[in-house]
């Protein structure tokens, strides 16, 4: 683990991305403070996951640099990032299906492991993690469904698992792509309280389209569109800001 050299969680500087001929990612730089909440909107297409693909390292930019708490992680496998603290969820829902919910969050908890590719390792091992895991689901009142396969579980729930994993590895830096996304009502207040409760040492930041939910959670909030930063700043700046009406608050 790299010792804490910078200001900041996470460092963006004039990030390019394009697929093809189309440009998603034009000289996006970002800087996101030691336990910010951050909120990142923009309309569909604005390249907000793309962003997140590149922070997680799950997909490379043509160039521009990612510090994650100070050093440059531009080049390492989206694992190796995940050593430094870095944790996300995904817009689209990643679990096994066909596998139970304990099951599910032991593999995310043993694939965090950096010994993971030890094959000989104590039972007492695999005995923690179990233990882990099901701590893991009872944090969000899911312990109840422990034994139960993914695929009987309604999408709320699942959604809760997958944030329920993230958390469980106890990131210093948390992507969250659309966490409400799909929601009713309950399940929504239910994950708001959790995304809350999450500690200050854990830094935050999120891609949300439900607006009246997510300003709460919200320090500062960037707009995107077009690949390209268009605000950025506090959160109540941005939101008066006539740009953001512009490109989004009005469409
Ligand atoms: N792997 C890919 N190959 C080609 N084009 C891609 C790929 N991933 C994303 N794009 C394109 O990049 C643009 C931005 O996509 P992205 O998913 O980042 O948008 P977004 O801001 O997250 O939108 P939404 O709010 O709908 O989730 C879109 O035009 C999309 O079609
Ligand atoms: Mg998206």
């Amino acid at each position: 683990m790299t010792p804490q050299t910078s200001e900041h969680a996470l460092e963006v500087i004039d990030l390019k991305k394009a697929f093809g001929g189309l440009v998603v990612t034009q000289s996006v730089s970002l800087a996101i403070r030691h336990g910010e909440r951050r909120l990142i909107i923009g309309p569909n297409g604005a390249g907000k996951t793309t962003l997140f693909n590149q922070i997680s390292g799950d997909m490379r930019p043509n160039s521009g640099q990612i510090k994650l708490f100070g050093t440059d992680v531009t080049q390492l496998a989206p694992y190796k990032r995940a050593h430094f603290g870095l944790s996300r969820t995904y817009q689209i829902i990643t679990l096994f299906s066909g596998d139970t919910l304990e099951h599910n969050v032991t593999l995310g908890l043993l694939g965090l492991r950096p010994s993971r590719w030890q094959m000989w390792r104590p039972m007492s091992f695999y005995g923690d993690l179990a233990t882990e895991a099901r701590r893991t689901l009872d944090a969000v009142g899911l312990l109840h469904l422990a034994e139960h396969p993914v695929s009987d579980i309604a999408y709320g729930e699942k959604r809760r698992v997958e944030l329920a994993m993230a958390l469980a590895q106890k990131p210093r830096l948390l992507l969250l792509d659309e966490p409400l996304a799909g929601l009713s009502n309950t399940e929504r207040a239910q994950v708001k309280a959790l995304i809350a409760s999450i500690p200050r040492e854990t830094t935050v930041i999120m891609i949300e389209h439900d607006m009246d939910t997510a300003l709460d959670l919200a320090e500062t909030v960037t707009l995107l569109n077009y690949g390209r930063v268009i605000v950025d700043g506090d959160r109540d700046t941005v939101i008066a800001d006539e740009r953001t009406r512009e490109v989004y608050l009005g469409a």
